[in-house]
């Protein structure tokens, strides 16, 4: 058979080919530890259970409209007015399978062969695939990193211009370094965006997960002219620990919020009605848990942290998501941050994901959405691993 071009352009997910060895090393009853999963250990909001349950029992589980339900898309219009200011309705809002979806279908609105999307680095490892997949080419620019993280550098987003940019993605809190951009920072991506004639992808995802009294800006608040050229990308999976609900959206102007709901219609029809009733629920229904998942996560990031500082590893301080991201480089071979994350699996049954599926090999992510016990045995086995030293069986040549 053959295939299109566009599966040839796009990579198998390092962290899915980890994360599958990890499950069968499990399902063959070792030990494992993983602190590799990107969603919350918590279950979804109960207000949200409640109403997906009260929805499959009533039977009335029907196609919506392709752009979502109008209780949804209003809830998530209000929440908008709340969080990122300004005056938003319905119009500017569109329904998606989940955040993922909601990326996807960005792309395929904004970009096709031949356009290039500028991506800071480190960023989420579906970036780079989900813009070829688009037909277009990521352009990954690398960001210098301080004790307070990963910080975008102008210059470079500068020298990576082409006539051909039409794109720049940003992820503040980030995945995988949970890096929040200052607001000086955010200002500096819409005046670059204005001044280019770029739209903004901005993926919000983990918006509400910030820790040390950070706040996440978002370049919609920035001003009238950023807010014009600025998507945003937000859902249920992180900050409602509703993974399993796929429910995202996209926020923007009218036109692009129509596109989208368009492309929609004829590629999924439209999202899924039980996420919907159980997302809106979860907005309008303001559930204490999500305050009492963020206090967990912050207690746990502290254990975390100073744990890898006792073992002398250098992480950039995460002010939000649930990751920490230290540089490993120290520790590594030829084979890099795979090789690491290999050795480390293999060895001491501790799963974590690679840095360069993030675009950065000098360094790995540990997702902290996992109990502390756990985090604690993950940090002991990484230290019997650091203090074994890159072993002869690592060199580049085996
Ligand atoms: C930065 C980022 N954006 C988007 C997503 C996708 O979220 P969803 O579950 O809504 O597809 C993830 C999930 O890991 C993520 O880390």
């Amino acid at each position: 058979m053959q295939f299109a071009d566009r599966i040839a352009r796009i990579e198998p997910s390092i962290t899915l080919t980890l994360d599958a060895r990890a499950k069968a090393l499990a399902a063959a009853g070792h030990d494992v530890v993983s602190m590799a999963v990107g969603e919350p250990d918590f279950p979804a909001p109960l207000v949200a259970r409640e109403a997906a349950l009260e929805r499959v029992r009533s039977g009335d589980v029907r196609y919506t409209p392709a752009a979502g339900t109008p209780g949804l898309r209003a809830a998530i219009a209000d929440t908008l007015c709340e969080t990122r200011g300004g005056e938003w309705t319905s119009d500017n809002v569109t329904v998606c399978h989940s955040a993922k979806h909601a990326l996807s279908a960005s792309l395929l609105a904004l970009v096709q062969r031949g356009d290039e999307v500028l991506v800071p680095l480190p960023a989420w490892a579906s970036y780079f695939d989900l813009i070829r997949i688009a037909g277009a080419e990521p352009v990954l620019v690398p960001s210098p990193s301080d004790a307070d993280g990963f910080h975008p550098d102008f210059d470079a987003l500068r020298a990576a211009l082409t006539p051909r940019t039409r794109v720049v993605m940003i992820n503040s809190p980030n995945n995988p370094s949970g890096t929040v951009w200052s607001n000086e920072e955010i200002q500096g991506i819409a005046d670059f965006a204005v001044e280019h004639d770029l739209v903004i992808l901005s993926d919000e995802i983990y918006r509400a997960l910030v820790y040390d009294g950070c706040e996440a800006l978002s370049p919609a608040s920035v001003s009238p002219e950023a807010r014009a050229r600025t998507i945003v990308i937000d859902g249920a999976s992180k900050c409602f620990a509703m993974t399993g609900y796929r429910m995202g959206f996209v926020a923007g102007p009218r036109e692009f919020a129509a596109a989208i709901a368009k492309l929609g219609s004829q590629t999924n029809g439209s999202p899924n009605t039980v996420g919907q009733v159980a997302y809106e629920a979860a907005l309008r229904g303001n559930p204490p848990e999500l305050e009492e998942m963020r206090a967990a996560f912050a207690e746990r990031r502290t254990v975390l942290l100073d744990g890898l500082s006792a073992l002398g590893l250098d992480t950039p301080a995460p002010h939000g998501a649930f990751y920490a991201f230290p540089n490993v480089s120290e520790h590594l071979d030829a084979r890099g941050s795979v090789g690491f994350c290999e050795d480390l699996l293999e060895q001491q049954r501790l799963a974590l994901v690679p840095g360069s599926a993030f675009g950065l090999d000098t360094h790995v992510r540990l997702s902290y959405a996992t109990s502390t016990e756990q985090i604690n045995e993950a940090l002991r086995r990484l230290g019997v691993f650091l203090a074994q030293g890159v072993q002869p069986a690592r060199s580049a040549n085996q």
